[in-house]
């Protein structure tokens, strides 16, 4: 097996889940992409604060160059969150010729077309699906899996923190604000849940989506964008009565002439919609293509588990271009590891 080195900037939330889960599942990994990933330094703003995973001191460091820097990192995971920072460190990785793993959907939303064109430049790929909707896996869906469709159109709750407030608003009737402190407990909320509930968050993943299936970068200030602060008891209790429910809804379309449409704002949808019935953290993503017809992608759309499973399955991408240049045969097996076999045996 080669050993695959990663460089990991950010063990918040998500960064501590893909620490943890590239360890769990390090046995099946290794057999599935034939490469040993492994994390070799791990930077973090604060050395002194507790979190919920055992790193090796020696491996922590407070400063993201030492991870581009270091000869024998082969793969960059960016996940300090942010704009700034984080553009900082994925262009020095690229200049670097490093693949980058991404989370951050708000630095793609904003400048992924300075950063792909620099990707272009460079030859070295970033790889970004934990960006959007947590663990399920529409980029590679939109991506690869649609590749011969015309993209009619996408709906999807892609904000797990708001569908989450949403939910416990109507299910349990507590408050706005007592849903939220769940959220934030739970994991879902970004650092600055402002993002979330402002409508921000599910713009910059609508901005990507739209972005990758009409090929030209959709500009935030060509979204529409309203959030769900000014949701009350009273008007959940409204649309109930008249048989809606309301979601923060993505939606994504383009005209007969081609004109793209992207917008996030507070839905009503009929309780009979199959989106009207999406509770909690989860997220779903409709997608219209004029080959495919409509399809629906259903997950848990935040929290520590499932976006280290998306970027889990970016790293092991990552790996095995690094070292075989593509994935094997095509063919990965996907049964129990070491342990499956035909159910008569
Ligand atoms: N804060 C985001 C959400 C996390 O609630 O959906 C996943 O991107």
């Amino acid at each position: 097996h080669r050993i695959v080195r990663i460089g990991l900037a950010g063990l918040g939330n998500v960064g501590a889940g893909v620490y943890k889960n590239l360890a769990k599942n390090a046995g099946l990994l290794r057999e599935r992409t034939g490469c040993l990933l492994h994390v070799s330094k791990v930077a973090v703003r604060d050395l002194s604060r507790s979190r919920d995973c055992e790193v090796p001191e020696p491996i922590l460091t407070t400063d993201w160059r030492d991870l581009v820097n270091d000869p024998k990192i082969d793969v960059i995971v960016e996940l300090i969150g942010g704009t700034e920072t984080a553009f900082e460190l994925v262009s020095a990785a690229l200049h670097a010729k490093k693949p980058v793993v991404t989370g951050n959907k708000a630095l793609l939303a904003e400048r992924g077309q300075e950063l792909f064109a620099l990707a272009e430049v460079n030859r070295t790929p970033i790889y970004f699906e934990a960006a959007v909707a947590g663990g399920i896996p529409i980029i590679q869906t939109v991506q690869e899996g649609f590749v011969g469709n015309h993209i009619r159109s996408i709906h999807g709750i892609i904000n797990g923190t708001c569908n989450y407030i949403l939910t416990r608003m109507r299910d349990a009737g507590i408050s706005y604000q007592e849903a939220l402190d769940e959220a934030q407990k739970l994991g879902y909320a970004e650092a600055d849940p402002t993002l979330d509930v402002s409508g921000w968050d599910a713009a910059h993943k609508a901005i990507i989506l739209a972005s990758l299936s009409y090929g030209y970068w959709v500009k935030p200030e060509d979204v529409l964008v309203e959030g769900i602060q000014n949701i009350h008891l009273a008007d959940m209790a409204f649309a109930d009565k008249l048989g809606y429910g309301i979601k923060l809804l993505s939606v994504i379309r383009a005209d007969a002439e081609g004109r793209v449409e992207v917008r996030t704002q507070p839905s009503l949808l009929p309780k009979s919609h199959i989106l009207a019935s999406v509770g909690g953290a989860y997220n779903a993503v409709l997608v219209n293509g004029d080959i495919v017809g409509e399809t629906l992608f259903y997950g848990k759309g935040a929290g520590q588990d499932p976006t280290s499973s998306s970027v889990i399955s970016d790293l092991a991408e990552a790996a095995a271009t690094l070292v075989f240049g593509a994935r094997h045969s095509g063919f990965v097996p996907h049964g129990l590891y070491g342990k499956g076999k035909p159910i008569d045996e």
